[in-house]
């Protein structure tokens, strides 16, 4: 059975994702809904988007707003993407940390945490797999989350990794493992995954971090939710903290109160 979906369907579901986390869909994306949810009508026995649409606004169904959410979201990431964010935290990183001065860094659209262990690389390589960091990573999805719990990757996507880390702080999977790789404990010790949509009106300080990677999501916003959140995130950067976008993205119009240092790359005064 093919799942047509018509113009008032993708508008009302494409402006409860929205209203939830703040991520725009064009008329362009037809497809990608379709394609996406239409498992969910065949799950639930649904003939039409219209009926979903009343199945997941019922109260009752919570559990089914969050499968739409980790469905229509998209999750691509990989290891050491966009390698020169990586190349300037090496550049600013302390040269080890004192004793009670935890080095904090939050990978606040973490997907399945390929970016967040990548940090924790480049952090335990500078500051020692037993130095005083610590990485936050949030994304609103629960499923890429508990992939990023996990740690375990395919092996093909240690790719980019490059040998000496890939050595020190990856266990390559033997017998049944065959194919996959797992970051090492040492390293995942340090880094602690939570569910955060960043898209709320006033969202909790989630601590005071140096570093804040906001990557390759901001695309998805339109300019009052990129600015919605980008407050959100300056309330938990240091004084002199440094935030990060992706790099089709950029800062300009969103906020006057950090300073460019580069392009992509800004810092609180
Ligand atoms: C394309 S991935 C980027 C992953 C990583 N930062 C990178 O650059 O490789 C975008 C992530 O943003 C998350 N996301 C989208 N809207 C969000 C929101 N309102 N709050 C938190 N995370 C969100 C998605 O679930 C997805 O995992």
């Amino acid at each position: 059975m093919s799942y047509q979906i018509n113009d008032t369907e993708f508008k009302r579901l494409s402006g409860l994702l929205y209203d939830i986390a703040g991520i725009s869909l064009s008329d362009a994306k037809k497809v990608l809904m379709t394609g996406r949810l239409s498992k969910r009508l065949i799950a639930l026995g649904l003939d039409t988007y219209t009926q979903y649409y009343k199945y997941v606004t019922d109260p009752s169904h919570a559990d089914e707003l969050r499968f739409m959410v980790d469905l229509l979201t998209t999750n691509e990431t990989y290891f050491f993407r966009e390698p020169q964010h990586f190349e300037f935290l090496k550049e600013i990183l302390p040269k080890s940390t004192e004793r009670g001065d935890v080095y904090h860094v939050w990978s606040a659209a973490a997907s399945i945490g390929a970016e967040a262990y990548t940090i924790a690389m480049v952090l335990a390589d500078k500051l020692g797999v037993d130095g005083a960091w610590e990485i936050l990573g949030t994304d609103i999805s629960h499923s890429v989350l508990e992939h990023a719990r996990r740690g375990h990757y395919r092996l093909a996507e240690a790719e980019k990794i490059h040998l000496p880390y890939l050595k020190k702080f990856c266990l390559k999977g033997r017998d049944d493992q065959v194919g996959t790789f797992l970051i090492d404990k040492k390293l995942r010790q340090h880094v602690r995954f939570e569910q955060l949509n960043l898209n709320v009106e006033g969202m909790k300080k989630m601590g005071e971090f140096d570093v804040i990677f906001l990557r390759n999501v901001l695309i998805y916003f339109d300019i009052p939710t990129k600015q919605r959140v980008v407050a959100n995130l300056i309330r938990s950067l240091k004084s002199g903290g440094y935030l990060i976008v992706g790099h089709s993205e950029s800062l300009n119009g969103i906020t006057n109160v950090l300073t460019a240092v580069k392009p992509t790359i800004y810092r609180k005064p």
